[in-house]
């Protein structure tokens, strides 16, 4: 078996996959995931620069909790043998929970593409072609990539670009449906995953607009797509990675879950943050999400803002949870 063919096998039992985002899919927002059924999930992205003076703190992004069965590490650069040594570094420090190891070609923040580096790989295809081979030359697990329908509008080359990536080696691609510059706005293009899908034979992820169950199974049926990221939908809604796979195969409609019980998920997801990184101030940001549309969720999110400690965050639940019963 090929590693396109575990990847398949993979997709198959969970099509539904927790996308890598930077600054939120920390361990804390992969295990809340992974308890409503996710079954892969990425690290937030790091930098093969980084991992070469790599200390423990860096480490952590990509090292799984010990509740964590896996993970999926995503790295960007732009220097094919610095991939090479992040590859065999990850593949040390990571073991045997490692599934893959994804080669970021879809970033793109300023700070990034300007040194090169992740959707800016896109434009030099030789470079990308180039960092593909070297990772999966010192790879023992699947090399992926994630890339975007192209850089810009009038340079959609994705297709291309994964043809040459799947010849350099690669088990399967990530397209999300936007070009680099259209950031994150505007409607994700569905019909460009389809093209990348058609173009290759390795497994592709689709990625873009897949906020609700819904849509996830939309994606999975009307694009040739074999699994989908779900990334902005996963706020304030880990459950949807069970609600899309009971829909998808037993076309179970997702149920809705009242303020107590979203309260209790925001009660859990403050303990594991508390538990697993010192971060408290990314709680101020995914707490307003579980909040949004309880009454006086204005008001409350007023409130965590000001929030700075574990304790004070659940002091604030406890008077949410008596305001709504
Ligand atoms: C806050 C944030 C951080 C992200 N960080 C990454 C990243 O580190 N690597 C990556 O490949 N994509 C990253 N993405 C892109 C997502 O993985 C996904 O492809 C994109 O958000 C489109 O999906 P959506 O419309 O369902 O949110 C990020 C997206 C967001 C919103």
């Amino acid at each position: 078996m090929s590693f396109s063919d575990d990847l398949r096998k993979l997709y198959a039992e969970q099509p539904i996959l927790l996308a890598p985002m930077a600054g939120v899919t920390d361990a804390a927002y992969r295990i809340m995931c992974r308890r409503r059924g996710a079954r892969l999930a990425f690290s937030e992205m790091v930098s093969v620069a980084g991992l070469a003076y790599a200390n423990d703190k860096t480490w952590r992004l990509v090292v799984p909790a010990d509740e964590e069965p896996q993970i999926c590490v995503q790295l960007f650069g732009s220097k094919p043998e610095q991939f090479a040594s992040a590859v065999e570094a990850v593949q040390e420090r990571v073991g045997d929970r490692l599934t893959l190891i994804d080669i970021n070609m879809a970033c793109p923040a300023r700070k990034v593409i300007t040194k090169g580096e992740g959707s800016a790989l896109m434009e030099t295809p030789e470079l990308a072609e180039e960092i593909a081979r070297a990772a999966v030359a010192r790879a023992q697990v699947p090399v992926t990539v994630k890339m975007r329908i192209g850089f810009r509008s009038d340079a959609r080359n994705a297709p291309e670009l994964a043809r040459r990536l799947e010849d350099a080696g690669v088990a399967a691609v990530a397209v999300h449906g936007r070009t680099a510059k259209q950031l994150y706005t505007g409607q994700a293009d569905w019909s460009a995953i389809d093209e990348v899908a058609q173009a290759v034979s390795i497994p592709v992820v689709g990625s873009g607009d897949v906020f609700t169950a819904d849509a996830a199974v939309r994606m999975l049926r009307e694009t040739a797509a074999s699994a989908v990221f779900v990334a902005r939908g996963s706020y304030g809604n880990p459950w949807i990675f069970e609600d899309a796979l009971a829909l998808y195969r037993d076309g179970v409609t997702p149920p809705v879950r009242d303020a107590r019980e979203r309260l209790a998920a925001l009660r859990e997801h403050l303990t594991l943050v508390h538990e697993h990184l010192p971060l408290m101030a990314r709680a101020r940001t995914f707490a307003t999400w579980y909040l949004k549309g309880m009454p006086h969720a204005a008001q409350w999110r007023g409130r965590v803002v000001q929030c700075t400690t574990y304790e004070e965050f659940m002091a604030l639940v406890d008077e949410i949870e008596a305001d709504v019963a």
